[in-house]
């Protein structure tokens, strides 16, 4: 966490030094619930994808929308994302199911499953590392997390002491019964494996996993492979969060040095609403708390629309708002078209015009390889 930043500087309102670093393996994308976190994930991991090899966005939010926010079915297994060559996604299933977990038969995995309740949260971090698992065998050349509200994101990080109490647990349970368990299992004479040879087959997957947990986590913890992206609205709760969240996150070493605000209303777009022009007081307040506060941060603000942000391109489009800050339209700049409350329309056009752009720019840069690769 060692940057050397010019105090005079002000940190750049964009998230291009998340698309700068290319040694960024993890991005977790965290905040209060309906803040914005599935959209903000969606957008970066749109923009990463246009930077990076191959991006896979998780969501282990037990509110799943990565589906609604692209407007596409997701699994539990990767599925490529509509209109993209290296752009993946996944659901992670919040509410594990211990008879799934590989390399375990279907009657260990409901014994773990029963076992479990004496050992709290064991079952969630069993399949977090499952995920993990997987994932890192996987190559993808980074990662984006939509993750579940701020409270439940971090104990992800407490997971290999929930698993070193799960192993200890097998290990005074085979030390009291193994042996009547195996003469149970003889008794009920499924003829499958003894109590003890269960036991140490599961011993075996708990310390496996727990090895990917301590792995993953110390990883989580490198600032070169990880980073954590603050989602808020310019409200007292979501302030108040924010603080919270950003203490948790240096307790556990975790690098976090960009705030999003979403759903700022910019004055250009009051118009004659009283209503609005009372919000934009009102969201004014906070944000200038954000900036007294988050100094040393890049914070970003992102536009509160008049529609959701649905679908790919409505993300794509969304998305150069991370990297060029959002700039109200002024009236003058309108030809005629005498919106001077900057509405809808003329929101969507520049949104329009700087879909053009890119695409010109992408094509562009297409013919340049091409070029390049020919010579
Ligand atoms: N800046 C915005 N302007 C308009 N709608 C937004 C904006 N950001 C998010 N939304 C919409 O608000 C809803 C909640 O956003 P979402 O990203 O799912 O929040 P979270 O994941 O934090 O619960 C979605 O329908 C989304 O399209
Ligand atoms: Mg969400």
């Amino acid at each position: 966490m060692t940057e050397f930043v010019d105090a005079d500087a002000v940190l750049e309102p964009t998230l291009q030094n998340v698309l700068d670093q290319t040694t960024l393996k993890w991005i977790f994308v965290g905040g209060k619930g309906g803040v914005g976190k599935t959209t903000c994930s969606c957008s970066l991991a749109v923009q990463l994808a246009g930077v990076r090899e191959s991006v896979l966005i998780i969501s282990t939010d037990p509110a799943h929308n990565l589906s609604d926010a692209f407007r596409q079915k997701f699994s539990k297994h990767p599925s490529l994302v509509n209109g993209f060559t290296n752009l993946y996604a996944m659901e992670v299933d919040p509410t594990p199911d211990l008879s799934e977990v590989e390399g375990l038969e279907g009657e260990q995995g409901g014994f773990l499953a029963d076992i479990s309740t004496s050992i709290p949260g064991i079952d969630e971090a069993m399949s977090f590392a499952e995920v993990m698992k997987q994932v890192q065998s996987m190559d993808y050349s980074c990662i984006v997390f939509d993750t579940a509200p701020t409270g439940h994101t971090l104990r992800l990080l407490q997971f290999p002491t929930t698993l070193e109490k799960g192993l200890s647990k097998l290990i005074s349970l085979k030390d009291s019964f193994g042996g009547m368990l195996s003469g149970v299992s003889r008794m009920m004479g499924a003829g499958g494996p003894g109590g003890e040879h269960m036991i140490d087959q599961m011993l075996g997957k708990v310390e496996q996993l727990k090895r990917v947990v301590e792995e993953v986590n110390s990883q989580f913890k490198n600032d070169e492979l990880t980073t954590f992206v603050c989602v808020c609205i310019p409200e007292f709760l979501s302030l108040y969060e924010t603080e919270r969240l950003i203490q948790e996150l240096a307790k556990f070493e975790i690098d976090s040095r960009n705030i999003v605000i979403n759903q700022v209303i910019f004055p250009e777009e009051v118009g004659s609403s009283r209503l609005l022009a009372a919000r934009v007081r009102m969201q004014q307040k906070y944000l200038d708390q954000f900036y007294d506060l988050y100094e040393d941060f890049h914070i970003v603000c992102l536009p509160l629309l008049e529609e959701e942000v649905r679908g790919p391109e409505a993300l794509r489009a969304f998305s150069q708002h991370l990297l060029q800050p959002y700039q109200a339209p002024p009236a003058q700049q309108q030809d005629g078209a005498g919106s001077a409350g900057g509405g809808s329309n003329s929101l969507v056009e520049e949104m329009r015009r700087q879909v053009e752009e890119q695409r010109n720019r992408i094509q562009e840069l297409e013919a340049e390889l091409k070029a390049a690769k020919g010579s």
